[in-house]
């Protein structure tokens, strides 16, 4: 499937719940409550089916995300039933690691290729401020237990946030170093009202001071389907990424569309473009030909970038409710 200035499709990220059990700024900050009703969720059967729909007409990668993807009730069963999926070659899942050890070897067994982890701090207090619990030891414990479940390669997201976490920059590079992660930086999307709560910083100056104390030097090639730029060492053990969707954003090469819990496909991160799937999957459970069309003309709706500088309020919901 392809839009109108030429981007084909090919990574669908999926949102299997709004739920979460942090509360990080960014994200979905404290006090939020505005969630969809779980007879509104799209369920396994009408994931697996568009997934099926969608892998059939060109997608080749799925990201599982949230809010928390882990609080879906059998989260390893999805990914065992979409495996199989003609086309479908990456599975991914996008997560806090809060229950990654209670889930990742059941995960990996169900054909889960790889997880993207936040930590944006490695100070415990600091993580409670961010994202309202003192979950770090958790979290650590998520890291390794994805390591241990070869969910390789680890991705670290750390959003960064001026003010909050900027100064741990090296020491989260040492961290993922040693551990043989791979560092992804991330600047901060205003989304709902979260760049009044967190700012937003421009990652380039800590990118152009890592290459040079670090010598790195530009990875060639894919590492994953998404938006991330990539960095390593010259003895190629350390690779780092920048996702920079304010200050060089990537818009020109999108090839995804995000589906939300309740069935509605947004077409951009930083759009208001949708397309609605819940009623008409339920409306037509055996022409898929009709959820093709749905999907060929919605996609000519995909927007050519976001307009997030230019009006940063415009984005009222949370990433939490489009889904990462
Ligand atoms: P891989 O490259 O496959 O490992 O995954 P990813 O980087 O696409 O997924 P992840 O969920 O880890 O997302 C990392 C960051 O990239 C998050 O802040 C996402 O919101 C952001 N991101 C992913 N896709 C897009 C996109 O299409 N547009 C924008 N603006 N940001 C995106
Ligand atoms: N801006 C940038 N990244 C965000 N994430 C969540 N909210 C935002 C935001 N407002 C990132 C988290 C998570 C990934 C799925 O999305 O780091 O790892
Ligand atoms: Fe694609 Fe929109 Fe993200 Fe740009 S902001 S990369 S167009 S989803």
């Amino acid at each position: 499937m392809t839009d109108r200035y030429g981007r084909t499709i090919e990574y669908v990220r999926i949102s299997v719940t709004d739920r979460c059990d942090l509360r990080c700024a960014y994200c979905m900050p404290k006090g939020f409550k505005d969630y969809r009703e779980p007879a509104g969720w799209l369920t396994f059967d009408e994931i697996t089916r568009l997934t099926r729909i969608l892998g059939q007409n060109g997608t080749r990668r799925i990201r599982l995300t949230g809010g928390e993807p882990l609080l879906r009730k059998n989260l390893p069963d999805l990914v065992h039933r979409i495996r199989h999926e003609a086309g479908i070659q990456d599975i991914s899942l996008s997560t806090n690691a809060v229950r990654l050890p209670r889930f990742a070897n059941d995960l990996k067994q169900a054909g889960l290729s790889r997880v993207n982890i936040s930590l944006d701090s490695l100070h415990a207090r600091k993580i409670e401020e961010i994202c309202g619990r003192n979950v770090l030891d958790q979290i650590i414990a998520g890291i390794d237990a994805a390591c241990e479940a070869d969910l390789h390669p680890v991705k670290i997201n750390m959003v960064l946030m001026p003010g909050v976490n900027d100064t741990e920059v090296d020491d989260m590079f040492r961290f993922c170093r040693d551990r043989g992660l791979m560092l992804r930086m991330i600047e901060t999307m205003p989304m709902g009202d979260t760049a009044r709560q967190t700012g937003t910083a421009s990652l380039q100056p800590v990118l152009e001071r890592l290459k040079l104390e670090h010598d790195l030097i530009p990875v060639i090639g894919e590492l994953g389907g998404g938006p991330a730029r990539y960095w390593q060492t010259q003895d190629a053990r350390t690779t780092i990424g920048v996702i920079t969707p304010i200050s060089q954003h990537f818009c020109a090469t999108c090839n995804r569309i995000r589906l939300a819990v309740d069935g509605t496909i947004y077409l951009c991160l930083g759009q208001e473009e949708r397309i609605e799937m819940r009623d008409l999957l339920r409306a037509h459970p055996e022409d898929d030909e009709v959820i093709v069309q749905a999907l060929q003309s919605g996609i000519e709706l995909k927007p050519e970038r976001h307009n997030f500088l230019e009006t940063p309020e415009k984005i009222v919901r949370f990433m939490s409710q489009t889904g990462g």
